[in-house]
């Protein structure tokens, strides 16, 4: 079952004829990139309806942009059923995120950019608008790739420098906007930018764009989460002492003996690159906090091995499962697998599924490995395929 180290096959169209590894080198992060026919023939995964539908779902987040009276105004879900009936013809965007997390195909769709970690997936996002709806020149600070489904959009980019932003707006719009390039794109067409290259997207007839988005966390973040992580671990002994203390004439002063002394007890703050593993993987997998996951019924421990000869695993949509070494992540909790477990348990979070050929007879003897899998499946991190 161990995987070989392999160049990462995509369809030849997805990045224009270029492998991977050249997108990597050459455009991410980097410039912008067109690639028509992306995905030939792709035309969405859903409907304007049910789109609209998902956006009055409770725990869905979903944002409705109308421009009216030369003025942006923005709307957070979840809405009424009754909110579309009563939006104007035009100038309005619905953007719902992690349409992932609800549906099951965009799986496959968002297996095909599986040459980027993982760990730098955030979601994917899809919107819905009328002729000449968008969201306003803006930029982000993420990497996008904004892929067409139904119907057409204008996309105006700029790399210009100028990032200022118009004042009181509720969402984030260029004050200038100095189009360099644009290009109307069709279904199956995308457009690959970097974080903070301006653009504009604006809809020709009904358009619905998939943005396949990216996140990266900002380093102050980072800091601030590790500190936390390193407090539950902390485990310094002693205590502060003075023996040498030095008469001194003002009492209330903080003498530098005593920044000495407690400087040298911090110092003993050490941490490990072990440290930063746990840490990220915890952090990088945790749900956002509207993420609700649907428990699984109580089952057998007999039972679920059953099922799982028969069916095979699939990650819930919700999932994020990660791993480093035998460290695996799975929704911001931790596993230390067994050696023997570690082969499989990668396959399960690259491939975010386990046909049921991959339980043979050792597997299903693996009492380990199986109870954790099945605590998974309670938790509703995991679900038995074609169910
Ligand atoms: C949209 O799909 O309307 C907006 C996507 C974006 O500009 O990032
Ligand atoms: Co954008």
């Amino acid at each position: 079952m161990k995987k070989q180290q392999q160049p990462h096959t995509i369809p030849l169209t997805l990045l224009g004829g270029l492998s991977a590894e050249q997108f990597l080198a050459e455009y991410w992060q980097k410039k912008p990139l067109l690639i028509r026919q992306a995905i030939p023939g792709f035309n969405g995964l859903l409907s304007p309806n049910e789109l609209a539908g998902l956006s009055c779902e409770e725990e869905v987040q979903a944002r409705l942009v109308l421009f009216q009276g030369e003025q942006w105004h923005v709307e957070n879900g979840p809405f009424e059923e009754e909110r579309f009936a009563s939006l104007p013809e035009r100038d309005w965007t619905l953007l719902v995120q992690g349409v992932n997390h609800y549906l099951p195909e965009a799986e496959e769709l968002l297996q095909q950019f599986s040459f980027v970690p993982y760990a730098r997936l955030d979601d994917l996002m899809v919107s819905f608008a009328p002729d000449e709806g968008g969201v306003g020149p803006h930029f982000d600070s993420y990497d996008v790739f904004l892929l067409q489904a139904e119907g057409k959009r204008l996309w105006r980019i700029s790399e210009q420098d100028d990032l200022s932003l118009v004042e009181g707006a509720p969402l984030r719009i260029l004050q200038n906007f100095n189009t360099e390039q644009e290009w109307v794109l069709e279904p199956g067409d995308m457009l690959y930018l970097p974080p903070h290259v301006a653009h504009w997207g604006i809809a020709v007839g009904n358009a619905m764009t998939y943005s396949i988005g990216f996140r990266a966390p900002a380093a102050q973040e980072l800091g601030s989460v590790f500190l936390d992580y390193l407090q539950d671990k902390l485990n310094l002994s002693g205590m502060y002492t003075d023996p040498d203390l030095q008469y001194q004439p003002h009492p209330a002063e903080i003498g530098s003996g005593m920044l000495d002394k407690v400087g040298t007890m911090l110092d003993k703050i050490r941490w490990q690159r072990e440290d930063i593993a746990v840490f990220l993987g915890r952090y990088l997998s945790e749900p956002k906090l509207h993420i609700l996951f649907d428990e699984n019924e109580d089952i057998s421990l007999k039972q679920f091995t059953q099922q799982l000869a028969r069916h095979g695993i699939v990650l819930s949509g919700k999932s994020q499962m990660l791993f480093h070494g035998r460290q695996f992540f799975m929704n911001g909790e931790q596993w230390t697998a067994g050696e023997q477990h570690q082969d499989i348990l990668i396959a399960l979070a690259d491939d975010r599924q386990l046909n049921a050929t991959c339980f043979d007879a050792t597997v299903l003897q693996d009492t380990v490995l199986l109870h954790k899998l099945r605590e998974w499946y309670l938790a509703g991190y995991l679900y038995l395929m074609d169910e």
